[in-house]
């Protein structure tokens, strides 16, 4: 059975372990969407998981949304990731950006335009916003054209990430943005060669995939998916049939590894009753699949025994805890994580949790 102090390779990257940092967005670049200098002392402090996988950070001003969220559009971002990911690897750690179109859930008093989608749809939940949380409006359905530009765009982010220095990139398809938009029949209601059939849903992801792994490499690209339950209205009538077509699609494109966030019924991370899809897409997926949700060291261990995950990604756990392998490796306690500062600005809950050396340092002079 494979073990979480198991080295793995992901494609390119060799990980040390199998602990893998979940993408977390923590709202410390700055409006313009370029990474501050905290942002690489935060991630540098996180080093020893497997892999890190970055906060999403928008490939676009329209793509993105979220207050105080990174981008990797303008050369003003690509110099302001450099020494967040330099500082990551100077650390000993491997870094992947994770690229985000958010589509409907891009509130226009952030974007400065109409948020789009697959079809003319309304998010249903509250935006984040500089005002506080607001309403969304209705989003304008993408044209082919767009549809042409915005794959550019995941392109043009991709070359930029490697400009910053990345080791790869991860697509997020995952949580009811953008490319869920286009896999699910709840969002997706167009009926040209985007719409209708699977075959057709998933085409937008696939034409991503392929225009990304243009520009990184298959061996280098990668993707979020949240298979099971529906995240911001985004559901789906068959997310079975629908996501182990998706996987059958990657397997085809020969993406290397694929992350799912697949929650139970019991999640505090939007809990669902729909059942996981990992071991059906396994069947037909015969890259690495790293599973999410909800998992402690020991839980994530059990899982692995399993054989449908090959490695695990842990995300609050990871906000709490910058030494969170260690504490694994040593069963050590983990501190709880501060739910008011996951998205403020500034060190506090974000720069300042205690390392287990901190402790041990602090308990030495008492
Ligand atoms: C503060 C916060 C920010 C998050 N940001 C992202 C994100 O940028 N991209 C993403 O795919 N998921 C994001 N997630 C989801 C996490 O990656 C992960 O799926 C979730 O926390 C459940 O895993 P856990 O139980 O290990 O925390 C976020 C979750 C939290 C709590």
């Amino acid at each position: 059975m494979p073990d979480l102090f198991d080295p793995i390779t992901l494609g390119a990257l060799r990980l040390p372990n199998r602990i893998v940092m979940a993408p977390l967005t923590r709202g410390r670049a700055t409006r313009a969407g370029v990474p501050t200098p905290i942002m690489g002392e935060y991630y540098a402090q996180r080093a020893t998981s497997g892999v890190i996988i970055s906060e999403a950070t928008g490939i676009s001003r329209e793509g993105l949304g979220w207050p105080y969220a990174p981008g990797l559009w303008s050369e003003a971002q690509v110099e302001g990731w450099k020494p967040v990911v330099a500082a990551v690897h100077a650390a000993g750690g491997r870094i992947v950006a994770q690229l985000w179109h958010m589509g409907r859930l891009v509130h226009p008093s952030v974007s400065e335009m109409q948020p789009i989608s697959a079809s003319a749809t309304t998010g249903p939940a509250l935006a984040h916003t500089y005002d506080g949380k607001q309403p969304l409006p209705e989003a304008r359905a993408v044209s082919t054209d767009d549809i042409a530009r915005i794959i550019g765009e995941y392109a043009g982010a991709a070359r930029n990430a490697i400009a910053a220095g990345f080791d790869g990139v991860q697509i997020h398809g995952a949580n009811g943005y953008l490319i869920d938009q286009f896999l699910r029949d709840a969002t997706n209601l167009r009926e040209d060669a985007y719409g209708g059939m699977i075959a057709n849903r998933l085409r937008f992801l696939s034409d991503v995939m392929q225009a990304v792994i243009a520009v990184t490499g298959a061996a280098r690209t990668a993707i979020r998916l949240s298979p099971n339950g529906a995240v911001n209205g985004c559901h789906d009538s068959d997310g079975m049939r629908l996501f182990t077509a998706v996987a059958a699609e990657l397997e085809a494109l020969g993406v290397p590894w694929i992350e799912l966030r697949e929650p139970g019924p019991q999640s505090s991370f939007r809990a669902t009753d729909e059942a996981p899809v990992s071991p059906e897409m396994r069947k037909v997926f015969s890259g690495k699949i790293v599973l999410n949700s909800d998992y402690d060291g020991a839980s994530g261990q059990a899982k692995l025994g399993e054989g449908v995950a090959d490695a695990i990604s842990f995300g609050r756990p990871f906000i709490a805890n910058p030494d969170f392998v260690e504490r694994i490796r040593t069963g050590a306690g983990l501190n709880a994580p501060d739910v008011a500062t996951f998205y403020s600005q500034g060190p506090q809950g974000y720069t300042d949790y205690p390392k287990l050396t901190d402790a041990r340092r602090i308990g030495a002079w008492t």
